[in-house]
């Protein structure tokens, strides 16, 4: 598209949506203004909203194409992160920043990650199965049969935040606070008054504080834990205490509510689509393919947030330097270009994979494996005993345009 006939910040073929209020997650009436914003506006210019003007991306070409810009669309902390919250001029007052690279640009944000990956490869992710599945066993076997309760605080929490106390060695009868800490830090509603952000602050606070200590014990006394192997790399020994504990956080925090809620996910979408349920009870060959389908339908974190670094015409719209890019996964997940159907769980998709629950390029998911290992571990473990969660009630969900999930899902098991 030409200069004259580039979208300008002001125009589009549709009034701008909001679709960052808080209430459209809660509610789960999502899909309707993403349909339209995919079909009308894909790129759309917000000039107001409770989180300030912000460019809305929300169909999956267009995702793909800004992440594979990082130069263009920063991650970088220094700007505000990848979260819609905050912005270029400041952070919101009293706001903590933690260096972490999942918001960082290259140089540092490759130097990081090249340190850390490797504790998450195939080999290393595959010697956590054991782990994984003796306490997704041991949760199960734990579990009533023919009564009501609630899968989120017996299965999803229990089994993501005891997976990474045991990963990480979180003191175990302390692990209800990893689960409260990333509650905390994925709620980008508290990120708005300063009443909330002081509640804010004080857990963030807290959690520091907390894996501060962690890693001088490690420091002191190695074990087997992830942190006693990323302490005894190399590149990750070089990293100041800052760095180590920021990216620390990163690590704990970042797998928690996300694997959390595609294991509410399994319950709840599966409830929704019996046909599917059946086909997977019938195939267990196809779960890992259910698990990257869920990870799909669900869409843990609904968005990534760049930054514009310079001045560029993308997509035909004229973004100015400083302002705010919101890659709406969630809605890309939907398009109906890339995934027939969208809105329906299909346990067999072809093309599940091709999701962007992980994101994509150079900040896709470094702990993707893990993720999948603990999903799969759960529908195998589930599969085995010929488990079946009944969803009893419309779930209660979590009111934030970010984390995407779920507070309580009521479910009776039964076998089939
Ligand atoms: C279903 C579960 C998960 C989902 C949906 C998810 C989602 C994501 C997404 C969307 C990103 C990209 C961020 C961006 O582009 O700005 C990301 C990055 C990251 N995730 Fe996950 N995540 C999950 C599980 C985990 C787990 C279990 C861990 C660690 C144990 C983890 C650690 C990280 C880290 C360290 C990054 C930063 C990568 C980078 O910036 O290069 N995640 N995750």
């Amino acid at each position: 598209m030409n200069q004259s006939a580039a979208l300008e910040r002001t125009e589009s073929a549709l009034p701008p949506i909001d679709v960052s209020r808080a209430a459209l997650y809660q509610d789960e009436s999502w899909q309707e203004p993403f349909r339209r914003l995919r079909e009308q506006a894909p790129v759309q210019y917000v000039p107001d909203s409770d989180f300030g003007p912000y460019w809305s991306i929300s169909t999956y070409q267009p995702i793909v194409h800004a992440e594979a810009l990082p130069k263009v669309f920063s991650s970088s902390w220094e700007y505000g992160g990848i979260a819609i919250p905050g912005g270029v001029e400041a952070p919101i007052n009293g706001e903590i920043r933690m260096p972490m690279f999942i918001a960082m640009d290259p140089p540092h944000h490759t130097a990081q990650r090249r340190t850390i990956a490797p504790s998450f490869g195939p080999s290393e992710v595959a010697e956590m199965k054991a782990e994984v599945q003796a306490r997704t066993a041991e949760v199960l076997d734990s579990l009533p049969i023919g009564e009501a309760f609630n899968w989120v605080d017996r299965v999803s929490i229990e089994l993501t935040t005891g997976m990474l106390a045991k990963l990480f060695d979180f003191p175990w009868e302390e692990r209800a606070k990893l689960t409260y800490w990333s509650d905390m830090g994925g709620n980008v509603e508290l990120m708005k008054t300063p009443e909330d952000l002081a509640r804010l602050n004080e857990a963030l606070f807290e959690m520091g504080a907390a894996f501060a200590g962690l890693w001088q014990q490690k420091l002191a006394n190695p074990g087997k834990d992830l942190i006693s192997v990323m302490l005894r790399s190399d590149a990750m020994s070089h990293m100041s205490e800052q760095e180590f504990i920021g990216n620390l956080i990163l690590l704990i925090v970042g797998g928690n509510d996300t694997t959390r809620n595609s294991m509410s996910a399994f319950a709840w979408g599966l409830s929704q689509f019996p046909d599917e349920r059946a086909k997977l009870e019938a195939d267990p060959s196809l779960i890992p393919n259910a698990v990257q389908e869920l990870v799909r339908w669900q869409t843990p974190l609904a968005h990534m947030r760049r930054t514009v670094a310079e001045d560029t015409e993308f997509e035909g719209a004229q973004m100015k330097k400083g302002d705010k890019v919101v890659l709406w996964y969630i809605s890309a997940n939907r398009d109906e270009s890339v995934f027939k159907d969208a809105d329906k769980v299909i346990v067999d998709r072809p093309n599940a994979r091709r999701h962007l629950s992980f994101g994509y390029g150079i900040h896709r998911c470094v702990g993707a494996r893990v993720a999948e290992l603990q999903l799969t571990t759960l529908l195998e473990e589930m599969a085995k005993r010929r488990l079946r969660a009944n969803v009893i009630a419309e779930p209660e969900r979590v009111a934030t345009c970010f984390v995407h999930g779920y507070k309580e899902v009521m479910v009776e098991l039964s076998r089939y």
